[in-house]
């Protein structure tokens, strides 16, 4: 087990960095490794390196290329082994774990291809034990690996071993999991092409290499490390064995540390200055545990709790109760742009300018109505004038079928234009297209367009009508993979654009705490650069940022700066809404049978956070948006 640094640190059990970004984090990782080769190097000795895939190393090996590149890192002793790859790909497959070693890594570097090993994909069914134990045998001749780099799954996987996977399993077949072929989906356009089997390292194998560097990044991480690094290991959930190994360390970002106790319960681990946040953050935190309303909890309540010094420093505990409570309240508002003539020094959104410009940016059609389709619908109603801006496409979301039946469509009623052939090439291009080859640009743009038309269908619906929507169709996105995307100038100048001409008094932005490879995340990346330069311009002193969150992310009520609750009709209004983005519909029979339809969890969501207000002792509403206040820049 490994000893903590800090009192703060004393529940975990595996030695983990909290990094200011993915990037900052893979400068060290990558540091360390080039750091290690180098010594082999000058020794005469190789380096065997445990590779892994998905979009958490990306970066790293950005940063590897880019020390190959600028600094003279040589790649010319290092022997690789990767954890894991699809079984029943052939190697060419867009998504093979050896294209993506290739065009992501090897193929940049000076790495001799004999020192390149991955599990070979391609083996038939009955040869698959003997070359699994082949597999193992290579790496135990050339030394053992010196260094594992892993990310991690939402089940808790570790290479492909999901949970059930023992500790000491070895090199295997195994069956994907369905969160896991499910997170695939995207890649793979649509669950159902998703491999059921991989072949993966074994838990057991993995615990064998000397160090074990585990990366993370991303709010939907979030609780899964912290089971890892703090629950007792299990096999549930595998990446928690690593706690018995001496060399592993994880690196992770904020938003997937935030669940780690230090970060989110920090006075159960060590003494806390009791900011306003933090003091919200743990009577709300209180209420919760001992399921009392935050007017109801007594001086023991917060003694037996690890917050007897919050007590004495801000006590007694009415009078805190009450406090908590009216800030809470205060969150509370149905005017989402500031209630004109109203004393705002409360609210969370200011009176002036009584009617505001508000921009509404969504990184794909559809986010926009599923995060904030009901406080989309007031803003309008209230006189707002409201822009909303799609960041990209949202083109490579859009299944061949739909695409298929829209081309049909054009062609029955276009007669004979140029609308027609268009529509035939794309229908040519379809029928042409075999299993998991990338769209044409033809393709691409009429289901762009077929987005674009579910969008505006799900805008009017919440009342915002054509010249006040923005299809700004990046091109980080339409040039990119999922995963692989990197934006540039021309997204940053689109945007900046976009503001100037808009000058908002509030953006609804989401996506800062994803993943940093997901459209959400490089979204709101884009945005930032572009306010950072417009940063001093006259309308930016007027200017608030709010963060909405898609339903498949959780609010703890202590983040929530602006809760919008609406009504029973309000509610069944913004699912219609959600309705009109046919073409996200769940492709899986499995999923579309629980409750994983985007409606339905944008639903079961808002009426969440609803019983967390009233629970809290506040007013009972039917469903909730809410939204966080993104400092200001
Ligand atoms: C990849 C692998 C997997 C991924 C994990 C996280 O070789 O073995 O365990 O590390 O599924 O995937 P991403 O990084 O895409 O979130």
């Amino acid at each position: 087990m490994n000893r903590p640094d800090s009192e703060a640190q004393q529940r975990e059990r595996i030695r983990t960095t909290i990094h200011a970004d993915a990037d900052a984090a893979c400068a060290v990782v990558a540091g360390e490794l080039a750091a290690l080769i180098r010594e082999r190097q000058a020794a005469g000795r190789t380096v065997v390196l445990g590779l892994a895939t998905g979009s958490t190393p990306v970066r790293l090996y950005r940063e590897l290329i880019r020390l190959h590149r600028e600094e003279k890192l040589s790649f010319r002793h290092v022997v690789t082994f990767n954890l894991d790859e699809y079984h029943g790909l052939p190697r060419t497959h867009p998504e093979s774990y050896w294209r993506f070693m290739h065009e992501q890594l090897f193929d940049h570097l000076d790495i001799p291809p004999e020192n390149i090993h991955l599990p070979d994909g391609t083996v038939p069914r009955a040869e698959v034990f003997g070359a699994c134990r082949a597999y193992e045998e290579k790496f135990r001749a050339a030394g053992g690996i010196d260094v594992q780099i892993l990310g991690i799954g939402r089940t808790g996987h570790i290479g492909f071993n999901e949970p059930g996977s023992g500790r000491d399993s070895r090199t295997r077949l195994v069956t994907l999991d369905a969160l896991t072929r499910r997170d695939a989906a995207r890649d793979f356009l649509g669950e159902t092409n998703v491999p059921r089997h991989a072949i993966t390292m074994g838990v057991g194998t993995i615990l064998e290499a000397r160090r074990i560097l585990l990366l993370a990044w991303g709010e939907g991480k979030a609780r899964v490390l912290a089971d890892a690094v703090e629950k007792t290991p299990t096999d549930a959930l595998p990446a928690s064995f690593l706690q018995g190994h001496p060399g592993a360390a994880f690196h992770v970002d904020p938003a997937a540390a935030s669940a780690l106790t230090r970060q989110c319960h920090p006075w159960l681990v060590g003494t806390v200055a009791w900011t306003p946040g933090i003091a919200r953050r743990a009577v709300v935190w209180l209420s919760q545990t001992v399921r009392k309303p935050v007017l109801k909890l007594l001086e023991e309540d917060y003694s037996e709790h690890g917050m007897a010094d919050l007590l004495t420093e801000q006590g007694p505990a009415y009078g805190l109760n009450i406090r908590i409570f009216n800030e809470l309240q205060r969150t509370i508002t149905g005017w989402p742009g500031g209630k004109p003539d109203a004393d705002d020094t409360h609210r969370p959104e200011r009176a002036m300018p009584a009617r505001k410009r508000v921009v509404v940016v969504s990184p794909e059609p559809s986010d926009d109505v599923l995060g904030m389709g009901g406080t989309l619908r007031r803003l309008v109603d209230q006189g707002h004038e409201v822009t909303v801006a799609y960041i990209t496409s949202g083109n490579l979301g859009v299944p061949d079928e739909e695409a298929a039946m829209a081309a049909d469509l054009v062609v029955e009623l276009a007669g004979a234009g140029e609308e027609t052939k268009f529509a035939q090439t794309v229908r040519r291009q379809l029928e042409a297209k075999t299993a998991f080859e990338g769209d044409t640009p033809e393709i691409r743009r009429l289901k762009g367009v077929l987005r674009r038309g579910e969008a505006r269908a799900s805008l009017q619906a919440c009342g915002v009508t054509a010249p006040h929507l923005r299809f700004l169709d990046l091109p980080f996105y339409e040039q990119g993979r999922y995963r692989q995307f990197r934006a540039g100038e021309r997204d940053v100048g689109t945007v900046a654009t976009l503001l100037r001409e808009v000058q908002p008094h509030q953006i609804f932005a989401t996506g800062h705490s994803a993943d940093p490879s997901s459209v959400a995340a490089v979204s709101f990346a884009v945005l930032r650069q572009a306010l950072a330069r417009t940063n001093g311009e006259a309308w930016r002193g007027d200017c608030r940022v709010w963060l909405y969150r898609g339903p498949d992310r959780d609010w703890a009520p202590a983040e929530i700066a602006m809760a919008v609750p609406f009504s029973p009709h309000e509610l069944t209004q913004k699912i219609q809404a959600i309705y009109h983005h046919k073409s996200q519909r769940s492709q899986s029979p499995v999923v579309a049978a629980g409750l994983h339809e985007a409606w339905q969890q944008a639903e079961q969501h808002n009426r969440a956070i609803a019983v967390r207000y009233d629970q809290l002792g506040l007013a009972e509403y039917e469903a909730i948006e809410a939204f966080e206040r993104f400092p200001d820049l």
